[in-house]
């Protein structure tokens, strides 16, 4: 795979991919993106060459078409995937995860390119055992997800989180059904929680609005004021580097046959935490990183989730990723730990926004 095109290159993701794969001097990549700051670094390589655009802007549309006939696989990666956004700009997330997305899967299906598409592990939804209460609440199948067994449980539509979730689905299906009827060359990677630097923004330094949970916590530690746990932080999540997710990537690459027509849970099942435990977890790391120990003692309080995100907004309680098939089909494992996880990447906060130093900016805004 040595002609790639990378849609939403710019964003958090597509940054590190790029940081690995230009390395690679017979590698040639052409990105798209609106947003050039957290790439900077890579404008002037030989080997890329950036179109500074949206996706559904027409007038890069033959630009595009050039693009695709030129590439050998597609990797798609623009898309809003921020909580905070998808019960108050619910339109503009089905937008952005589906309408844009959809033209570009059936040029991918007529030239016959592989598209490897980020989807989310959103669409798993919340788990079974959310709905059936105490029944059942130590059988592990009802909490582990299974790329192709799991069903999908969302939320009462009224509930406009599961916008996102929705339109994900949605185009995961579609990606499905030209592959079934067209014979569309595919792979389709759910993450699970990437954490890293350049992960999203900080409110009133380099962006608007509510950030996941990372630059939240963070925010809420350099600006001394409580990390606040939504309805009360009993939310599950796991935490995978995003040095090893850009692994996984890199392995599908390597691995075209394998990861043909395939869905990839790419999280660390070694790295449970609630959000509670995230926030113990980030006040210890940054009075380790800054020396003062007063952080230890940083406030943590609870706040409702209608509060904090507004109406519409429901949590997934647990996402517990089977990676088995990534195991089989790639080689892929997570090698790096939580601990190591985050004090590399509150590190990276702490230089770029505290000591300012030059680390790659940040935008402010969210992808993949
Ligand atoms: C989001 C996206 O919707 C997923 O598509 C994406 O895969 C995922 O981020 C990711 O980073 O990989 P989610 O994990 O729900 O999913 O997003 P966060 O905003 O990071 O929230 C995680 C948990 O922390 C939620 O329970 C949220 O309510 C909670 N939270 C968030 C807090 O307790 N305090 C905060 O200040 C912010």
């Amino acid at each position: 795979m040595r002609k790639i095109l990378v849609i939403g290159c710019g964003g958090y993701v597509g940054s590190h991919f790029l940081d690995s794969v230009l390395a690679y001097p017979e590698v040639d990549v052409i990105g798209i993106d609106p947003i050039d700051s957290k790439i900077s670094g890579h404008l002037d390589r030989p080997n890329f060459r950036l179109i500074r655009s949206y996706l559904h802007n027409p007038e890069v549309e033959a630009e595009l078409k050039d693009a695709l006939s030129w590439c050998d696989v597609v990797i798609n990666l623009a898309a809003i995937c921020n909580p905070a956004e998808y019960n108050t700009q619910p339109l503009s997330v089905i937008r952005s995860n589906f309408i844009d997305g959809y033209p570009l899967v059936d040029m991918c299906s007529d030239a016959g390119k592989w598209l490897i598409h980020y989807s989310t592990s959103e669409t798993y939804g919340r788990t079974i055992r959310s709905y059936l209460g105490d029944n059942g609440a130590d059988d592990e199948d009802l909490y582990l997800l299974e790329e192709d067994k799991t069903p999908l449980i969302m939320g009462p539509i009224v509930n406009q989180r599961w916008s996102y979730a929705s339109a994900k689905q949605l185009m995961e299906r579609y990606i499905l059904a030209h592959h079934f009827e067209k014979g569309l060359p595919f792979s389709v990677v759910r993450p699970l929680n990437f954490f890293g630097p350049r992960m999203d923004y900080i409110p009133g330094r380099d962006g608007e609005g509510v950030p996941r949970v990372l630059a939240c916590f963070m925010t809420a530690l350099m600006d001394r004021q409580p990390m606040l746990l939504v309805d009360g932080g009993m939310a599950q999540r796991t935490i995978v580097s995003i040095h090893d997710a850009t692994r996984a990537l890199l392995l599908m690459l390597h691995n075209r046959d394998n990861a043909i027509g395939q869905a990839f849970n790419i999280g660390n099942p070694n790295s449970e935490v609630t959000m509670g435990e995230l926030a113990e977890h980030m006040r210890r790391l940054y009075a380790e990183i800054t020396g003062d120990q007063s952080y230890l003692e940083h406030p943590i309080e609870s706040i409702s989730s209608e509060v904090f995100y507004g109406a519409g907004y429901e949590d997934c309680d647990r996402r517990m990723p089977s990676i088995a098939k990534a195991e089989q089909r790639l080689g892929w494992r997570p090698e790096i730990n939580l601990e190591d996880t985050l004090r590399e990447t509150m590190r990276y906060y702490h230089a770029h926004y505290v000591e300012g130093v030059s680390t790659g900016a940040s935008s402010g805004v969210a992808a993949e």
